[in-house]
């Protein structure tokens, strides 16, 4: 049974580490909820990260069995998994802490009917890190992430341990359905159509600024109304179509995988890395509003630059009116959840 409880642990061939692309610093990523539907691919696609030199995969089950299959890929990195009582050894050493912990949606529901469930997992992850590893990067990818955000932000405060500069919301697959909805309408290629996505992460306070974007400009009346709202409700087509067994997965596990690479880049001192993500903001917090999505520059120390949302359009600011209360109820409620 100790061994069996014992952590799995598959270390890189010293010619693997030799061969391996020169990372310029060791980086050790956790991922807390790796046997799930996104976290089994996220972890695959970290795997495939050459910033990524070690890699901890942790769940309450699943975990040892997800990273024996994944240390098999022929990448530098070394992959260890952790059973549900091992959260603290998960956490030790680790720089970067990834978060797909919890339930999903099922068709009907809204990502803030996953509040009950999710609240107390993430909050309790998170006392976990602060406990362990505090001066980690906190990615957060379980929902409602404009409630489990400031849900972190407040166990690390009490802890004395909160950086905002090191804490996000992965935002990224509403701009990743942005960019390939505009190619789809537009017929561009998904690469060359960047579009900023600011708000939050969820129906409407999800808040696309297609105006910015020279493709997205062109799309008009009826046209643009249905990509904004196919932009903000995305993700219900793919909780319809799997029918009861699950939201979103391998498209978030990408957009996951995309903004820890962003982050690892600017970690590394990588400079002009900017992107959309929720992290503690000044830009609204005159209206109460204190954590927002909108571009951030990523740098040796996390967030180095919280962009403007820049110009936008009377559609846009008509979006932007209706996410504000929505966006400042949810983070609320996570506020008061964790007090
Ligand atoms: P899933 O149910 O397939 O996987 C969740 C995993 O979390 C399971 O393996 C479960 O054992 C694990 N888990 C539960 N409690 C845990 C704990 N205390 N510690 C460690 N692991 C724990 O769900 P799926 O599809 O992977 O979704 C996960 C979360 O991601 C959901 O909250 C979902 O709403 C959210 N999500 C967020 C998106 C975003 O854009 N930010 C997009 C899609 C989903």
């Amino acid at each position: 049974a100790m061994l069996a409880r014992a952590a799995l642990r598959t270390v890189a061939t010293p010619s693997a580490r030799l061969f391996s692309s020169s990372a310029a610093r060791q980086t050790k990523v956790a991922v807390l909820g790796a046997g799930g539907g996104i976290g089994q691919p996220l972890s695959l696609l970290l795997k495939n990260e050459p910033l990524v030199t070690s890699l901890s995969l942790y769940d309450i089950r699943g975990a040892p069995g997800v990273a024996a299959d994944v240390s098999h890929v022929d990448t530098g990195s070394e992959v260890t998994g952790y059973a549900a009582d091992q959260l603290d050894q998960a956490l030790e050493g680790v720089e970067v802490v990834v978060i797909p912990a919890g339930v999903p949606r099922k068709p009907g529901m809204t990502r803030d009917d996953l509040f009950n469930t999710n609240a107390s997992i993430v909050r309790d992850l998170a006392a976990a890190v602060g406990r362990v590893s505090p001066s980690a990067h906190i990615l957060v990818i379980s929902n409602p992430v404009n409630s489990t955000v400031p849900i972190v932000a407040a166990t690390l405060e009490k802890a004395g341990v909160f950086d905002p500069r090191r804490l996000f919301g992965i935002t990224t697959l509403d701009v990743v359905r942005a960019q390939r909805f505009l190619a789809g309408l537009v017929e561009s290629d998904p690469a060359k159509t960047p579009v900023t996505v600011v708000g939050g992460h969820s129906g409407a306070t999800i808040v696309p600024l297609l105006s910015q974007s020279a493709y997205g400009k062109a799309v008009t009346g009826e046209k643009y109304e249905k990509l904004v709202h196919r932009i903000q409700f995305g993700g219900d087509e793919v909780v319809k179509a799997k029918d009861g067994a699950g939201s979103a997965t391998l498209s978030m596990a990408y957009a996951g995988a995309r903004f820890t690479s962003a982050l690892l880049k600017g970690l590394n001192g990588e400079k002009g890395v900017v992107t959309p993500t929720f992290v503690k903001s000044p830009l609204f917090a005159d209206q109460g509003i204190d954590f927002f999505s909108s571009p951030v520059e990523l740098g040796p120390n996390g967030v180095e630059k919280i962009h403007p949302i820049g110009p936008i359009s009377a559609e846009e600011e008509k979006l932007l009116k209706a996410c504000l209360p929505e966006l400042k109820k949810n983070i609320e409620k996570g506020k008061a959840f964790a007090a």
